[in-house]
Order: structure tokens, then sequence, then C-alpha cells
């Protein structure tokens, strides 16, 4: 089976003129089961979340509101820098990738849906290690 990779989802958009609706569906526009959710709001400006990788956790990211760069790297040593800025795009991020949310827009919602509960032990927080952990 081919090694999973960071991609971009196009999640459906119920177009309406009171307003547009947009829902997921666990195995469907998500591709795994959906054990957790969490959003990250007020971030304050210039301030950066994540740097880790998840031992086994995968996860989708939306820009519930607003918009914030995802810079992912998944040990080839290129980042790549994903711009969310549109609620109706989710970003699908495999286990064992190094990701850091960046450049918070004032009032911006990041919206991640989990494969797994919390878990601390499920966190890579040295990049040497991950790095290890990868070969
Ligand atoms: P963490 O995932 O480390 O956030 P970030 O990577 O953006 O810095 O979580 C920060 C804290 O929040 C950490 O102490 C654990 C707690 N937390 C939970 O209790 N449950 C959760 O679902 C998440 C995501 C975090």
């Amino acid at each position: 089976m081919a090694t999973p990779v960071c991609k971009l989802i196009d999640l459906p958009i119920v177009a309406d003129p009171r307003g547009n609706l947009t829902f997921v569906e666990e195995f469907h526009h998500i591709p795994f089961k959906i054990s957790r959710v969490y959003w990250i709001y007020d971030v304050p400006g210039g301030e950066v979340r994540g740097g880790h990788a998840y031992r086994n956790l995968e996860e989708v990211i939306i820009a519930l509101s607003g918009s914030f760069d995802v810079a992912v790297d998944d040990g080839s040593g290129a980042e790549q820098i994903y711009h969310l800025n549109r609620s109706y795009k989710g970003l699908y991020v495999p286990k064992m990738t190094w990701r850091q949310l960046r450049h918070f827009s004032t009032n911006s919602v990041a919206f991640i849906l989990a494969s797994l509960p919390y878990n601390a032990e499920d966190y890579i927080y040295d990049y040497n290690e991950f790095m290890r952990l990868l070969k």
C-alpha cells in the first residue's frame, strides 16, 4: 500500500442564498474514524501551535474561520506550506508528519478532526527523534 501523504480535501458545499453549509462524514470525506474533535482559537498575533509529530494519529485540519498556515514535513527535508483560508477545505495529515500551525489571522479558528483520543504518549516533540523513528 502506498504511504499516505498530506493532501487537501474538497469538502461538500451546499450553497444557499441563506448561507452556505459544509459537512463531513467519517470514512467518506474524512479517511478515518473520527475519535476526537478540537479547535484552536484566540491565538495571539505571531503565535505558533504544534511543532511536533504523532506516532499514530491522523488528522484533518480545517480553517473554520480566518486563515493560517500549516507547515508539514514528512522527514524528506523539504517543508511544505499549506495556506488554509476556506471552511470547505480540509488538510489531511498522516501520522509521522512533523507539523506546525503559524500565521493565524485575527479571529481564526483551526478545527481539527483526529483519528484517536488525546494521548500524550503519541506525541513526538523532538525533531531528531522523529527523524530517527522514520528510519
Ligand atoms: P497540544 O496538542 O500540545 O497543542 P499544540 O500542539 O498546539 O501546542 O495541546 C496543548 C495542551 O492541551 C496539552 O497540554 C494537552 C491539552 N490537550 C488536551 O487535553 N486534549 C486535546 O485533545 C488536545 C489537542 C490537547
